[in-house]
């Protein structure tokens, strides 16, 4: 070894310790470009200043009924999607939540340390029931204790997820700090970290609400496996008001939001994007965002395309990912149960 690798070495071993963040996402549907633009490039961006663990929830999932040939293919999927949008997998710990048994054990565990008052105030749960009444399971209402045992498992620093989940990672904080006052520090109690930029992707059909892949019109949302074709054609469709005039302003929320959807892509201001579409109609602007959102997804799509034929490739990743996270899991599981008074054989 020469000697500057090992100053280098040195250099790393005295260095704070990296801040540690860990998020999941459900595999039900492929994501948006609102969800790539609002959070999964900033998992990208996130992966070489942090220890970071990524992972599909898919016992989540099933707090809705899903087919099962279906969930398995979107499993398969989703995990495909993480690897394909650039989280490296030497760098970021990547995995499916039900391959690692400490998620479902640990919720029990921390299920009997939640209230049923705290979790009749989630808001998703009261949106949830509300939309499948024919189906109030017992695991969409215990949802939460489920997502802090994913995340108190793993120690981490920062949770980054959007607004919508902010709810339950208070929750998470809460019923840390309450196992923690029980039996002494077992978990780091975790901060969300809410992203700012381009989080608030919308509607192209209602620029009033947000864009999401469960909208009934199509057009309303840029699917991440969208064809060239159908991103021009929905971007031309795109909902925008009769002034024809390219620039952010008041009562403009069409064209807000393809403003903000072509500066978080090219990282252009406000300004140099008026400026750049000067005297050009709304067509000339929406062909232009069509542009770069094709660009930005193609790499993406074919990265995607060539993973998903190769199956095999996809279950050792997911096999290697397990048994990072399960060695990780296990320790703070047992940490947990041999506090709460369980004996560890
Ligand atoms: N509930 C999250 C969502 O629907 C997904 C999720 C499950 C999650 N477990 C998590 C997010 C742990 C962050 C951390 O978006």
């Amino acid at each position: 070894m020469d000697s500057s690798k090992e100053n280098k070495e040195n250099i790393v071993e005295s260095a704070p310790r990296k801040k540690r963040a860990l998020s999941c996402i459900q595999p039900t549907g492929i994501p948006t470009l609102g969800n790539y633009l609002g959070a999964m490039r900033n998992w990208v961006a996130m992966q070489d200043e942090m220890d970071c663990a990524f992972a599909v929830a898919d016992l989540h999932a099933i707090t809705v009924r899903q087919e099962p040939a279906n969930l398995r293919k979107q499993i398969y999927e989703m995990f495909a999607l993480l690897l394909s949008i650039g989280l490296d997998p030497e760098k970021t710990l990547l995995f499916v939540q039900s391959q690692v048994p400490a998620h479902a054990q640990l919720s029990w565990i921390l299920s009997c340390h939640t209230q049923f008052g705290e979790l009749s105030r989630m808001t998703q749960f009261k949106d949830k029931s509300a939309k499948h009444a024919d189906n109030i399971n017992l695991g969409l209402f215990a949802y939460p204790s489920l997502m802090a045992a994913d995340i108190l498992l793993y120690q981490p620093d920062y949770v980054p997820v959007g607004a919508d989940q902010k709810q339950h990672v208070e929750l998470t904080r809460d019923i840390a700090e309450r196992f923690n006052n029980l039996y002494g520090n077992v978990f780091t109690v975790p901060e969300p970290y809410i992203m700012k930029s381009g989080a608030r992707i919308r509607s192209l059909q209602d620029p009033t609400k947000k864009m999401s892949k469960s909208d009934t019109n199509q057009n309303a949302y840029i699917s991440l496996k969208d064809d060239p074709d159908t991103i021009v054609r929905k971007f031309k469709r795109a909902v925008t008001d009769s002034e024809a005039r390219v620039y952010h302003g008041e009562g403009k929320d069409g064209i807000n939001n393809l403003i903000e959807i072509y500066s978080s892509i090219t990282g252009k201001t406000f300004e140099q994007i008026e400026q750049e579409f000067e005297g050009k109609g709304y067509g000339d602007f929406k062909i232009a965002v069509a542009e770069v959102v094709v660009e930005t997804l193609r790499p993406i799509q074919q990265k995607f395309d060539e993973l998903i034929q190769d199956k095999a490739y996809l279950e050792k990743m997911m096999a290697q990912g397990a048994e990072r996270a399960s060695k990780i899991a296990q320790r703070t599981l047992n940490k947990a149960l041999k506090k709460t008074g369980f004996v560890i054989i």
